[in-house]
C-alpha cells in the first residue's frame, strides 16, 4: 500500500508555478529521493505535504487518508515529522532537551504544561527524559546529551535533529537536504543513520544535493524541474537517464 500518494499537486505563488501537477507515491517501506536543481521545487513540495503552505490544486493521501486540507500539526499528529534544510535546533538549550521537546508535541501533559513543571508531569517527564536519551542513543550521539546544542558539530546537530524528529515516532520521516553543511565524513555516517531508521521501519521521503549519498540509500528517485516531474525511477536508471543528466548535471554541479 502507498503511505503517501500525491495526485496532480500544484502551487503557485503569483505567476510562477513553483509545484506543478505532480503526481508519486511512496510505499511503506523505502526511501524515496527528491532531486532537481535548485528552484525546482522540492522545498515547497515538502511544505505542501507538511501542510505548512495550502496547496492550489491536487490531493494528498496519507496512510490512506485526505490531508490537503489539514493543518501541519494535525497532520503531524497522524505520524509523520520533517527536518528544516538550514538546521532549526535550539542552540541554548542541551542536545538532549532538544530532543525532548519533540516529544512533548506528542505527551499528554504537553509542552506548556512541562515547562511551567507542574506536579502531573514529572512521571512523565522521567519518561520523557529517557525515551529521548534512547533516541539519541539511537542516532549514536549520547555523550553530546548535556551538551548544548550550540557547541555541537554540524553533524551532530543533524543528529540532534533526526533524533527530535523521530521522538514523535512517525511513520514517514521527511528530510530537507540533510548532507547540506556536511563534510564527507559526516555525510556517510548520515547515509549509515539514515539506512538504520529506515531499517526500523519508517519510511522516508529525502530532497538531497549530494547525488553519492542520494545514489547510495535511495530505493527510488523523484527528479523535478522548475516545478515539474521530469522522470521516476530506481537510482541506476535515474543516473543514465538523458534528459535526467542533461537538466539537473547541467547548471547543478557546483551545488
Ligand atoms: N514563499 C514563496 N514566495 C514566492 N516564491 C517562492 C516562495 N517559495 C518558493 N518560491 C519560488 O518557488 C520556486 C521553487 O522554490 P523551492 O521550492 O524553494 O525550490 P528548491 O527547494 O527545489 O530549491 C523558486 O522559484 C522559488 O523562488
Ligand atoms: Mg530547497
Amino acid at each position: 500500500m502507498a503511505l503517501l500518494e500525491i495526485k496532480n499537486l500544484s502551487r503557485s505563488f503569483g505567476g510562477l508555478q513553483a509545484v506543478s501537477d505532480i503526481s508519486f507515491s511512496l510505499v511503506e517501506g523505502m526511501i524515496k529521493a527528491v532531486i532537481g536543481p535548485n528552484g525546482a521545487g522540492k522545498t515547497t513540495l515538502f511544505n505542501l505535504i507538511c501542510g505548512n503552505i495550502p496547496l492550489s490544486a491536487g490531493t494528498i493521501r496519507f496512510q490512506g487518508q485526505h490531508i490537503e486540507r489539514l493543518k501541519s500539526h494535525q497532520i503531524a499528529a497522524l505520524g509523520m515529522s520533517r527536518t528544516f534544510q538550514n538546521i532549526k535546533i535550539f542552540p541554548g538549550m542541551t542536545a538532549l532537551e532538544n530532543v525532548m521537546v519533540g516529544c512533548h508535541t506528542r505527551s499528554r501533559a504537553g509542552f506548556i504544561a512541562a515547562m511551567l513543571r507542574l506536579p502531573q508531569t514529572f512521571r512523565e517527564e522521567r519518561e520523557i527524559r529517557r525515551r529521548s536519551l534512547e533516541l539519541l542513543e539511537l542516532v549514536e550521539i549520547p555523550q553530546t546529551a548535556d551538551c548544548e546544542a550550540a557547541s555541537l558539530s554540524f553533524g551532530q546537530q543533524r543528529a540532534v535533529e533526526l533524533a527530535r524528529a523521530l521522538a514523535a515516532g512517525p511513520s514517514l520521516l521527511l528530510l530537507d537536504e540533510p548532507a547540506a553543511g556536511l563534510n564527507i565524513y559526516e555525510t556517510a555516517e548520515l547515509a549509515r543513520l539514515i539506512t538504520k531508521i529506515k531499517e526500523l521501519g519508517v519510511t522516508i521521503l529525502l530532497v538531497e544535493h549530494d547525488m553519492s549519498l542520494v545514489m547510495d540509500i535511495s530505493d527510488e528517485i523523484v527528479v523535478l524541474d522548475f516545478g515539474r516531474k521530469l522522470a521516476e525511477d530506481i537510482p541506476a536508471r535515474i543516473q543514465q537517464n538523458r534528459a535526467v543528466i542533461q537538466v539537473y548535471l547541467g547548471d547543478d554541479e557546483d551545488a
